[in-house]
C-alpha cells in the first residue's frame, strides 16, 4: 500500500503549501472529490477479489481519514491566521498619547475689556453697545464736530462703498467709541426726558474702533472703552476719584500715580489726557498716556435734548489695548491682532 502513502504524503504536502481556504477546498477535491483519488481508489474496490477487498478496504478508509485529518487541521490553521491578522491589523495602541480636545481660551484684550466692564459694573455703571458702522451724525456732529471741523481730519478712518461701487456718504467705520454717548443719552432722554428729574447716566461701553495707522503701538483696527456718567452735580472731581480708583484695582496696586493732562475734545471742556505712572517695575516713573476724558459739552448734552444748565456729566475713552500691554508686559501692540496661537495661547 505504498501508494496510498504517497497519496496521504502528496495530500499533505499539498494543504501545508495552502493558506487560502478557497485553494485549499479545491485542493481536497483533488483527493476527497467525486473523482478524487481516493474516491477512485473507493470505485475500485468492488473489483478486487472478496479476500482482499477487507484489508483494501480498511487501508482505503484509514488513508482517507488522515487526509481528511490533514485537511481539517490546515483548515484551522488558516482559520487562525487569518484571525490573528484581523486582531493585528485592528489592534489599538493604548499606550498612544490621546488626541486632547482643543480648549478655546479669551483673548488678552478681551480679558481686559470684560475687567473693565466688570470693575465698573460694581460702581453701578451698565454696559452699552453700538454699530461699528456708524453714521457720520453720531460719530462727529452730535459730539460737537460739524463737518468743516479740523478735529475731524484728527481721525481719518475707512469709509464704505454702496452695492453699486460709490462712496456711502454719512457712514463710516466708527473712529472712536464716542458716538455711543451720543445714542445713549438721546435714547436715555426719548425714554426719562419728560421726568422732572431724568435718571442718571452711568454706561461703559467697549468696542472695535478704526484709524488709518499702523505701526508697532497703532493699529487700524483697535479698542476702546468709553465711559459716561451724566446726573446733576457730576463734577471733575468725581470723575478724577473714579479714574484713580478704577486704575488702583485694575493693576492691583497703589504704587501708581495718575495725572490729568489739559487737553482738546470737541466734544468735552474742559478735556484732559490721563497719564500713569508706576512707582516700582520696569515702567518705573515714566508717564504713559492711557486715556482721553473731560467734562461733557453742553453742546453735546443740548445735541441729546439734556438741559446743560441742570445735567452736568464727564466722559472717557480707554484705551484697553495700551493697558493689557502694560498689564501683561507685551511691547507690541500688533502682537494682538496676528492671530498667532503661539503668543495667545499665553493667556489662555
Ligand atoms: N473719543 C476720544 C478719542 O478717541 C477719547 C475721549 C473719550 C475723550 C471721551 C474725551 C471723552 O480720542
Amino acid at each position: 500500500m505504498d501508494h496510498l502513502e504517497q497519496i496521504v504524503n502528496e495530500a499533505r504536502a499539498a494543504f501545508a503549501g495552502i493558506s487560502d481556504p478557497d485553494a485549499l477546498e479545491q485542493a481536497k477535491a483533488r483527493f476527497l472529490g467525486k473523482n478524487g483519488q481516493i474516491s477512485e481508489l473507493l470505485k475500485n474496490l468492488g473489483k478486487l477479489p472478496p479476500e482482499e477487498k477487507k484489508t483494501a478496504g480498511a487501508a482505503i478508509n484509514q488513508a482517507k481519514q488522515a487526509v481528511e485529518e490533514a485537511l481539517n487541521s490546515r483548515r484551522e490553521a488558516i482559520r487562525e491566521a487569518a484571525l490573528a491578522a484581523r486582531l493585528a491589523e485592528e489592534a489599538l495602541d493604548v499606550t498612544l498619547p490621546g488626541r486632547s480636545e482643543l480648549r478655546g481660551g479669551l483673548h488678552p484684550v478681551t480679558r481686559t475689556l470684560e475687567r473693565i466692564e466688570s470693575l465698573f459694573a460694581s460702581i453701578g455703571f451698565t454696559a452699552a453697545d453700538g454699530p461699528e458702522i456708524e453714521e457720520d451724525f453720531f460719530n462727529f456732529t452730535a459730539l460737537n464736530t460739524p463737518e468743516d471741523h479740523p478735529a475731524r481730519s484728527m481721525h481719518d478712518t475707512f469709509y464704505l462703498n454702496n452695492p453699486d461701487g460709490s462712496l456711502a456718504e454719512k457712514v463710516l467705520l466708527r473712529t472712536h467709541t464716542s458716538p455711543i454717548q451720543a445714542r445713549y443719552m438721546q435714547a436715555h432722554v426719548a425714554k426719562y426726558g419728560q421726568l422732572e428729574r431724568m435718571p442718571e447716566i452711568r454706561i461703559i461701553a467697549p468696542g472695535r474702533v478704526y484709524r488709518v495707522d499702523s505701526d508697532a503701538t497703532h493699529s487700524p483696527m483697535f479698542h476702546q472703552v468709553e465711559g459716561l456718567w451724566v446726573g446733576e452735580n457730576v463734577s471733575f472731581a468725581d470723575l478724577k476719584g473714579v479714574i484713580a480708583d478704577f486704575l488702583k484695582r485694575f493693576f492691583e496696586t497703589d504704587d501708581l500715580n495718575v495725572r490729568f493732562r489739559p487737553s482738546f475734545f470737541p466734544f468735552t471742556e474742559p478735556s484732559a489726557e490721563i497719564d500713569v505712572a508706576f512707582m516700582s517695575g520696569a515702567l518705573k516713573g515714566r508717564w504713559l498716556e492711557i486715556a482721553g476724558c473731560g467734562m461733557v459739552h453742553p453742546n453735546v448734552l443740548r445735541h441729546a435734548g439734556i438741559d446743560p444748565e441742570k445735567y452736568t456729566g464727564f466722559a472717557f475713552g480707554f484705551g484697553p489695548d495700551r493697558l493689557t500691554m502694560l498689564r501683561y508686559g507685551v511691547n507690541d501692540l500688533r502682537l494682538f491682532f496676528e492671530g498667532d496661537l503661539r503668543f495667545l495661547r499665553q493667556f489662555a
